[in-house]
């Protein structure tokens, strides 16, 4: 199992998503797409998190930069 590339270098990925997507990525497990993340990815419990928390985490997320192609 590897972790999403979370990074510009996935043009699939977060890059296309709102703020509110990758909360509801990062709290249900359930992507846009409807595709369903699975464990370890810990949606469990980042859905406990503050949400000035993960506010602070989804903006520190989109500083990444680029890997991949
Ligand atoms: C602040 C920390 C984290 C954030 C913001 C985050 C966010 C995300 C997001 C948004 C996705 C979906 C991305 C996509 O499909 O393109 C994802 C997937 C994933 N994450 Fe995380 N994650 C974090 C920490 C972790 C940790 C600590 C692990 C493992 C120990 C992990 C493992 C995974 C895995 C394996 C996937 C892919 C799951 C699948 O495709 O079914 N993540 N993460």
């Amino acid at each position: 199992m590897l972790s999403a590339n979370l990074t510009p270098g996935n043009p699939q990925g977060i890059v296309k998503w709102t703020d509110a997507q990758v909360r509801q990525a990062m709290t249900t497990g359930v992507r846009p797409d409807g595709r369903r993340l699975v464990p370890p990815m810990a949606f469990d419990w980042y859905r406990t998190v503050r949400d000035d928390d993960m506010v602070a985490l989804i903006a520190y997320v989109r500083t990444l930069k680029l890997i991949g192609h």
